[in-house]
């Protein structure tokens, strides 16, 4: 059972980092082989709409066609059970990077010839002939009420198409995270660090534990659904 874990974050030790971290010590405990990934280490770009993974009897078997800094990643996506990309929220949607990174992991496994499905009569649009647990974990500055007012439901895209993609996904949330070791040195609204702090000192834990149960709860539908 293998789990891979995508770091969105340009930083990598942030809260993002530690979302993933815990999401991974969950997925260890779960029995899985874990592998950590900071998008930004790699160099790559967004998918080139070459459409070699659509064409007739493409040999790409799911895999992006382009040969840069990113295919061992998607290699390594492609024998994964279980998908994990955090992201902070990034004017309101999951960063750049992260975003080019999943144009090149979905678009390869999305035919244009979907087949109906016999029992649900449902068309189906993966290439893939298993279900993969995978997730979404935001971080943000936004408190929970604005990011549900501003930005949550356009999220929800990300949703569809994993859902669409590999047949399970889950999202998880966690607000008005710390950003700097010293506010002092920022120039900030006056009050905005305590309320970071105390989130921080109270809300973070419990949503590293969050993060923990999730990966753990991934890994374990993965071993239900592969039975
Ligand atoms: C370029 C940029 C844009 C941001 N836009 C938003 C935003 O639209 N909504 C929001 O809630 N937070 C926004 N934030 C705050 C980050 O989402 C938040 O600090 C996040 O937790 C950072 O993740 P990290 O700790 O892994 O760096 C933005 C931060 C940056 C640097």
């Amino acid at each position: 059972m293998k789990a891979i874990f995508i770091n969105g974050s340009p930083r990598k030790k942030w809260s993002t980092y530690q979302m993933l971290e815990k999401a991974m010590e969950g997925a260890k405990e779960a029995g899985a082989e874990v592998e950590f990934i900071n998008l930004y280490e790699y160099d790559f770009k967004g998918c080139k709409s070459c459409f070699a993974c659509k064409l007739k009897n493409a040999k790409t078997n799911g895999l992006c066609a382009i040969k840069d800094d990113l295919r061992p990643v998607l290699e390594k996506t492609l024998n994964a059970d279980v998908i994990v990309i955090g992201s902070p929220v990034y004017f309101y949607f999951n960063t750049g990077v992260s975003r080019s990174f999943m144009e090149r992991l979905m678009f390869p496994v999305l035919t244009y010839n979907p087949k109906i499905n016999e029992e649900t009569g449902e068309l189906e649009s993966s290439l893939l002939d298993r279900t993969i647990p995978t997730a979404m974990i935001y971080t943000t500055g936004a408190p929970e009420e604005m990011a549900a007012q501003e930005f949550k439901h356009a999220l929800e895209v990300n949703k569809h198409f994993l859902e669409t993609i590999y047949g399970y996904t889950e999202t998880l949330y966690t607000y008005q995270t710390y950003q700097f070791t010293d506010y002092s040195k920022y120039d900030m609204m006056e009050g905005v660090e305590e309320v970071r702090r105390k989130q921080r000192d109270e809300q973070f834990p419990k949503d590293l534990k969050k993060a923990f149960e999730l990966g753990k709860r991934l890994v374990e539908k993965a071993n239900e659904f592969q039975q």
